[in-house]
């Protein structure tokens, strides 16, 4: 699918509907949208409003929305059935440097629902598709039950460097019976992993706190900051650069982000709240 103008909304058929935890599900649209991992999409149902989503599919492929229940259109859209329709327009955004950083260590660190952003490069790097060296993945979500994609986690690790951790070990009643992975916030896993911070590239994704404090460590590190990357996420209305609701620094976050890196962000008139006092 390919959004003619990027004001009308073209119709999308819900075609599946999985249940990631209960407030978060993944809904496949029957319709491919090429795109630049990292990008978003905004998603409309009438009468309810538009919402940015990250687009969680490989490029080209029928396209993968990871929503949490949140408000009015997340509401509205948790209440479709498969087979209805939703509007879709997009994608907008600067993406992730993924292709950059071929050849070198792609190090992804997500917290929360903060993995879907990254997930269209894993499962390009999983697939062949994207050549790194190394291809580390640090994940941390507050329980093991509000852990994304349980299987792909399961499947990449058999390729690729996939560390998780929760930050408690019991939950909700959904949680796995036992968990016998790690405990402790993400940035705990800074101390299990070691790579050479010279040749790695570093994409951060996940609630303001945790990018927070992974930049700071990835800074302490000694990862550049031209090489550590963010994904902000602002309140935003158009999604492409003309109301201005997303402005922070001089920046639109819908049209020159989401994705920027610490270097640049460090240089703007007002510093985004994560990284306050980083470096
Ligand atoms: C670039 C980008 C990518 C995103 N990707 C995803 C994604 O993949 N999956 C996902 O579930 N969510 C994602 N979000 C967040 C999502 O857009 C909001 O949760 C959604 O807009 C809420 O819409 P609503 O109508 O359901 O909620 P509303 O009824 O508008 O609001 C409900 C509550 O959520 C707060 N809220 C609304 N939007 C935001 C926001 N952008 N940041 C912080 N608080 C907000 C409101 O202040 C209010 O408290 C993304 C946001 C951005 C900017
Ligand atoms: S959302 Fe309108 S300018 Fe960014």
């Amino acid at each position: 699918m390919k959004t003619g103008n990027i004001y009308i909304p073209k119709p999308a058929v819900i075609e599946k509907v999985e249940v990631e935890e209960p407030e978060t599900w993944t809904f496949t649209l029957g319709t491919p949208l090429e795109h630049t991992p990292g990008q978003f999409v905004e998603i409309s149902i009438p009468g309810y409003g538009e919402a940015p989503i990250s687009i969680a599919s490989p490029s080209g492929e029928k396209l993968m929305l990871t929503v949490r229940r949140t408000g009015t259109l997340t509401g509205a859209l948790h209440r479709k059935k498969v087979g209805e329709m939703v509007g879709i327009r997009g994608p907008f955004g600067r993406g992730w440097p993924h292709q950059e950083a071929q050849g070198e260590t792609l190090l992804l660190v997500a917290g929360g629902i903060g993995l879907a952003p990254v997930r269209p490069i894993i499962e390009d790097a999983y697939r062949g598709r994207l050549n790194y060296e190394r291809l580390l993945l640090l994940y941390g979500a507050r329980e093991p039950a509000l852990l994304l994609y349980k299987k792909d986690l399961d499947r990449w690790a058999k390729k690729l460097e996939v560390f998780v951790t929760v930050d408690r070990k019991n939950g909700c009643e959904t949680a796995p019976k036992v968990w016998d992975g790690r405990t402790g916030v993400v940035t705990e896993l800074f101390k299990e992993v070691d790579f050479s911070p010279g040749r790695t590239w570093a994409l951060v994704c996940g609630p303001p706190i945790m990018m927070h404090f992974a930049t700071k460590g990835l800074i302490s590190k000694g990862v550049p900051l031209n090489r550590i990357h963010l994904s902000l996420e602002r309140h935003m209305k158009c999604g492409m650069g003309i109301c201005g609701h997303c402005q922070i620094g001089g920046k639109y976050v819908c049209k020159d982000g989401p994705v920027f890196s610490v270097h640049e962000a460090l240089s703007w008139r007002e510093i985004p709240d994560e990284l306050e006092g980083v470096a």
